[in-house]
């Protein structure tokens, strides 16, 4: 079965058939001309106007996922604006490590809200996870995407998100928990 996935982050595509292999469904692109405004006040809003727009496209049942770094200390930021919050990916650590300088509570999470809508539009499935950690003092690690290299996840030793493997970091990331409970609504609705 193919479901649409509603990005253009080929890694996010990647990370998504890889947490889901082995349930019988391929995740791909939609087609050329996806680009929708991102302009919800939430997680989820911004999930459904992507999968929306995945839908309008493809008449395809479609998937799409809106994800962000919430940072206790700077009230949510950089949170919904995670993607636009500096220029290059390097820059948004920076700039964000240049944020937390003073900062002695560097609690965070990684939020990942998903809607699932069926071939006409209709939301099927809303769901969200979260990964819990702490914003490193300084960029460690070569894996994943993002602010991977300094998001340091609770329960992991002292590791970077982007000092995990694919495997682990599927296993406990904000993605992986919300996929997991689209998957298994799937499932148990008898789709898969
Ligand atoms: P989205 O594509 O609109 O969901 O943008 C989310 C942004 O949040 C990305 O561009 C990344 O900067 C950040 N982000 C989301 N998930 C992750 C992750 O798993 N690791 C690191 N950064 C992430």
């Amino acid at each position: 079965m193919e479901i649409v996935f509603a990005t253009a982050n080929p890694h996010k595509l990647e990370e998504i058939n890889e947490i889901s292999k082995g349930s019988g469904i391929k995740f791909i692109l939609p087609p050329a001309g996806f680009n929708p405004i991102e302009n919800g006040a939430t997680f989820e809003e911004n999930s459904l106007i992507k999968a929306k727009a995945a839908n309008k496209l493809s008449g395809k049942m479609s998937l799409a996922d809106d994800s962000g770094l919430c940072v206790e200390s700077l009230n949510g930021a950089p949170g919904l604006y995670s993607a636009r919050y500096a220029g290059t990916q390097a820059e948004k650590i920076s700039k964000l490590l240049e944020e937390m300088k003073d900062k002695t509570n560097r609690k965070a999470k990684f939020v990942c809200s998903m809607t699932l809508l069926d071939e006409s539009g209709n939301i099927l499935c809303v769901k969200t996870g979260e990964c819990h950690g702490e914003i490193a003092h300084k960029a460690a690690g070569c894996g994943g995407f993002g602010y991977d290299p300094i998001f340091l996840v609770e329960g992991a030793g002292g590791k970077t998100m982007a000092e995990m493997t694919e495997h682990e970091k599927n296993e406990i990331s904000h993605r992986g928990r919300a996929l997991r409970m689209i998957l298994e609504f799937l499932s148990k609705n008898n789709a898969l």
